[in-house]
């Protein structure tokens, strides 16, 4: 349907302003938030904190990030401060989020700003030329902390919009028609508001199981209500099986509860996380999973076997466990039992110690 630019203009403010009169009632409240209201008597947020949220909120769900956020906020309360950590800190306190190039750019782009006199860009422009920020980010932060006309697309938006305008070209190859189409709906005013609210509909309203259309502000908007099927959008491409792959993990554990640990390489899949030792994780359904593999001899006892899905493949491990004493072979370090819970050990290495030792990945300092 092609409307003149007036009526088009019209539509899109109108859209814009049941969702902006929806959002002042029905936001969320999140910890790197201001409220509309607070946002309509003049206060700002801080882009120090919707960068480190927005960065922490790629692949990964709200529920995830709050604790994670606040332990940040606590230890770094300002990029300055996240500048002055050591790298390995960081990555500590990322452990578990996932996608850890994250946490390696998101230092080094505090860095940089820290460098910069601590301001960060205001500009999309701007913001895209620093270190782990791309489109997506680039965008919600320059709406959300500057207030710019930005359009912000992440996963809940492309829900809202394929909704409201039909659209049915796999989600795979609609993403420049979608970031059009929101172009033209950002408001002049209010636009960091605006992506905030269309996130917020989205997750609450136009869910992708049972969306709440009966409470939603855009329902008269809404083509794929007329139609009857709002479920039907996004439509998806058939996703391809994962391919799988197995190995073996080790956990050498001291009379006094210490584990084994190393640290992975900087390039690469978990890039300078720690682990326990492993074999490499092959495709091969003959490859190495048998205590044959460890990387030096003891009584290797069989612990049961983990899985985890990574964006790419997935991965069985067979976990063994051994007691060992003496100093730590070459490369390996022993992690005191109440330093683990500190470790930078990645979700799947969590999975293989626990299978060894459960609660081991828990305890804290008495
Ligand atoms: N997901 C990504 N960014 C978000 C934000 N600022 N608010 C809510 N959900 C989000």
């Amino acid at each position: 349907m092609t409307l003149p630019d007036q009526t088009r203009k019209a539509v899109s403010g109108d859209i814009a302003s049941r969702l902006l009169g929806w959002y002042d009632i029905h936001h969320r409240e999140l910890p790197w938030r201001i409220t509309p209201k607070a946002f309509t008597r003049g206060d700002r947020p801080d882009p120090y904190r919707i960068w480190l949220s927005e960065v922490m909120l790629q692949q990964t769900t709200v529920e995830a990030v709050k604790s994670y956020f606040s332990a940040f906020l606590e230890k770094w309360p300002d990029v300055e401060a996240l500048a002055a950590a050591p790298t390995e800190d960081v990555m500590k306190a990322w452990a578990g989020l996932g996608y850890y190039s994250r946490a390696r750019n998101l230092k080094a782009c505090a860095d940089l700003v820290a460098l910069r006199g601590g301001r960060f860009p205001d500009t999309e422009a701007g913001l895209r030329e620093l270190p782990g920020i791309g489109a997506y980010t680039a965008a919600a932060v320059a709406a959300i902390a500057f207030d710019q006309r930005a359009a912000v697309v992440d996963g809940n938006v492309e829900r809202v919009m394929t909704r409201l305008f039909s659209i049915d070209t796999p989600l795979s190859e609609a993403k420049t028609e979608i970031r059009a189409l929101v172009e033209t709906l950002v408001p002049p005013s209010r636009p960091g508001d605006f992506a905030q609210a269309m996130m917020d509909l989205g997750a609450t309203i136009c869910t992708p199981r049972r969306p709440r259309c009966m409470l939603c502000p855009l329902r008269e908007d809404c083509t794929a209500i007329l139609a009857g099927d709002p479920e039907r959008f996004p439509v998806r491409l058939p996703k391809e099986d994962k391919p799988q792959r197995r190995g073996a993990a080790f956990v050498a554990v001291r009379d006094d509860g210490a584990i084994l640990l190393r640290k992975r390489p900087e390039k690469g899949l978990l890039g300078g996380m720690t682990e326990v030792p492993t074999t490499g994780w092959t495709a091969r359904v003959d490859g190495r999973t048998t205590q044959d593999a460890a990387p030096f001899p003891a009584d290797w006892r069989p612990s049961g076997r983990i899985s985890h899905v990574f964006t790419h493949f997935a991965l069985e491990l067979e976990v063994f466990h051994a007691q060992i004493e003496g100093d730590a072979p070459e490369g390996h370090f022993w992690s005191l039992a109440h330093e683990i819970s500190g470790e930078a050990l990645p979700t799947v290495m969590k999975k293989v110690i626990e299978a060894a030792i459960p609660g081991a990945t828990k305890a804290r300092r008495p």
